[in-house]
């Protein structure tokens, strides 16, 4: 097979975000790759097909993409359709279990609304940067085989002061009408204390129709609010919400497990862990990524081929010396 399943899907998801460039990306791949097979004639005309696709007026027109949000929801959110999932993740039982059981009650829905239950469908992520929450909501997405649209309320707050629930209204407008997950990002922006400096008075008034309009949501959805700082936010604003899931900095074994899986494509053999585990400090999940992809870079540039305890350390004590800094 010249084309993988793994291809199409790609193709198709390319598509569906509009992003031509992309799709033209895995095409050429499939054409190399057919090429290779010896499957000579296949990989001539798909290459030529590609190569007239760039001559053709339609190819300088922008595809419109299926779901990307246009007209007056373009400024206020983003869509994509993410390609990660949780087994990728390092997460805690009580975390992983919450993820899990939001998946359950999705794809049993219907079942659900025959006892007139809903779903779990509105949920609060708390905890430190770089531990997942982001990356929870798109596995979500992902497994749910829906598009994950992303609403930064600091840029809305900052960028429509004064109306800006009127978008938020847009924005659940949608969440009734498009069944997707939705990101909230950055959600303490509307804890009064962060604004406290500024207009107090809109990020109440924003904060209460985001809770009237989470309040009457459609259960179709799953509206998924994060936040970096539980602090500033009241603690009454957790029963809003159908789960709470916190997440935490990694302890030593949950940051091995960061950094192996980040280094699961190279030769790690010689690697000593219980050593490189005393350097992983407080470093977040996306600080353990970080420091893996340095140390690898560093043993490719060295034309070297296996990860060295050396490297790792190295590179986590940087990492850390970053974090301090
Ligand atoms: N729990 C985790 N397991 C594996 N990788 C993680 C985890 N948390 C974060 N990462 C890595 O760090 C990156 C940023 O994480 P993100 O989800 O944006 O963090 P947050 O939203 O909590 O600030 C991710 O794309 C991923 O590479
Ligand atoms: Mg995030």
């Amino acid at each position: 097979m010249a084309i993988t399943a793994d291809h199409f899907k790609a193709l198709v998801r390319r598509h569906m975000e509009g992003d031509d460039q992309g799709f033209y990306s895995v095409a050429r791949q499939v054409a190399a790759r057919a090429a290779r097979e010896g499957k000579n004639i296949f990989a001539a005309e798909l290459k030529e097909l590609i190569e007239s696709a760039g001559t053709q007026p339609a190819a300088q027109l922008r595809t419109v993409p299926i779901q990307q949000p246009r007209g007056e929801l373009a400024g206020l959110m983003s869509v994509n359709y993410p390609d990660v999932t949780l087994s990728m993740m390092t997460l805690t039982r009580d975390v992983r279990t919450k993820l899990e059981r939001v998946l359950t009650e999705q794809r049993t829905a219907h079942r659900l609304a025959e006892h007139g239950l809903d779903p779990i469908y509105r949920l609060l992520l708390m905890g430190p940067p770089g531990t997942g929450k982001s990356m929870s909501a798109a596995a979500l997405a992902h497994e749910l085989k829906l598009p994950l649209f992303t609403i930064q309320l600091d840029v809305l707050i900052s960028k429509y002061m004064g109306e800006t629930a009127a978008k938020l209204r847009l924005v659940f407008d949608t969440v009734a009408e498009t069944r997707a997950v939705y990101l909230f990002d950055e959600f303490d922006a509307l804890g009064a204390e962060r604004t406290a400096g500024n207009d107090v008075g809109e990020a109440r008034r924003v904060l209460n129709s985001f809770l009237q309009f989470l309040e009457h949501a459609a259960p179709t959805s799953l509206v998924v609010a994060a936040t970096n700082h539980p602090q500033l936010l009241d603690k009454a604003l957790n029963r809003r919400f159908d789960q709470v899931i916190a997440y935490e900095l990694p302890d030593r074994s949950a940051a091995i497990d960061v950094l192996k899986s980040r280094l699961a494509q190279l030769d790690t053999r010689g690697v000593k862990w219980s050593e490189v585990a005393e350097q992983t400090g407080e470093l977040s999940h996306a600080e353990l990524v970080r420091a893996a992809e340095a140390a690898a870079k560093h043993v490719v540039l060295a034309n070297r081929k296996r990860i060295t305890t050396t490297a790792l350390m190295n590179a986590l004590r940087e990492r850390r010396r970053l974090d301090n800094g």
